[in-house]
């Protein structure tokens, strides 16, 4: 059983300056809810119990709004305000969440090996603190945790994306074992559009076993000068084997901007208590486009 998830959410997030100058992109909202609440929902509806969250500078509103609030609590029962209270009160009861500060900004996979000692040696699934991902086949990790229990490996999410962007993601070199599972040759991170293995993307969802921290260690400096968590996935495919799972859905990277907006727009029509008033606005509104 997987009941350990880790978040890194210790970026800089400079894509959304300037405002992310003074607080955390994890905390930006989208709708209603700061982008991280979805994460952690999607890792509470996947079975995990236990959530490391790792964090940096700045980033201490996040610690503040997994804890409770007794203050705010009491002032909405005096008011009598039980559905804002409940929203509240579920926040802080989602999970065990638990923090841990990365002390220099070198890169997600040094983000991954903070939590080498909580995680001990249970497989665990990362979800970038960042990035919304659905799915109508249920949360991306649940489908994550399923394919480990079925190939005892280290999985990662897959996304289809445009050949001629490939240059942007890291790419699975892959066969296909059965449909949408893959098991990795190789992961080649930004490849050109010519060189490209395939156009799955690494889709910011991961379950890993407990090795991968051997390879995460003294791991030297990849692309862009960081520490980068596909280097480490290639020694564990080398060594071990790894799989890569194409999920049908939406990947969201609130940390960019167009992304940003976009999300906004999806989610506020997902909504039942929104969606009908913010569609025929969003009609009359794109008319005068
Ligand atoms: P990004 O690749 O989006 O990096 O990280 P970033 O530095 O936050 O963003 P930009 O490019 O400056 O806008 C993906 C996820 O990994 C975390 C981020 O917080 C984000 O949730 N991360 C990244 C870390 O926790 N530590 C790092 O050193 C880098």
């Amino acid at each position: 059983m997987v009941k350990k998830a880790v978040i890194p959410a210790a970026g800089f997030g400079t894509r959304l300056l300037p405002a992310t100058k003074s607080q955390p992109k994890e905390m930006i909202p989208v709708v209603d809810k700061p982008v991280i609440q979805y994460v952690v929902e999607e890792a509470v509806a996947s079975g995990i119990t236990d959530i490391l969250m790792v964090i940096g500078k700045g980033k201490r509103s996040i610690e503040e709004y997994f804890d409770r609030s007794f203050d705010l609590e009491q002032r909405l029962e005096e008011k009598g305000r039980t559905q804002e209270l409940e929203a509240i009160k579920q926040i802080s009861q989602l999970a065990d969440i638990h923090f841990v500060w990365q002390k220099e900004l070198k890169g997600l996979g040094d983000a991954v090996y903070y939590a080498r000692h909580h995680v001990g040696n249970e497989p665990f699934v990362v979800l970038l603190g960042d990035t919304i991902v659905e799915s109508p086949n249920g949360p991306v990790s649940k489908q994550l945790i399923n394919a480990y229990e079925k190939y005892g490996k280290g999985v990662v999410a897959l996304q289809e994306v445009e050949k001629s962007v490939v240059s942007r993601y890291g790419v699975i070199d892959g066969t296909e074992v059965e449909s949408n599972v893959y098991r990795a040759n190789d992961f080649i991170e930004k490849p050109s559009v010519e060189s490209a293995p395939s156009n799955l993307a690494i889709g910011g969802r991961y379950l890993f076993t407990a090795d991968i921290f051997k390879y995460l260690k003294n791991l030297p400096t990849g692309v862009n000068n960081e520490i980068q968590l596909t280097d480490a996935m290639r020694l564990q495919t080398k060594a071990n084997g790894f799989y890569g799972l194409k999920y049908k859905g939406m990947r969201y990277d609130v940390g960019n901007k167009m992304d940003y907006l976009k999300t906004n727009i999806i989610l506020a029509l997902e909504r039942e208590d929104l969606k009908d008033e913010f569609r025929d606005w969003l009609k009359e509104f794109s008319k005068n486009l």
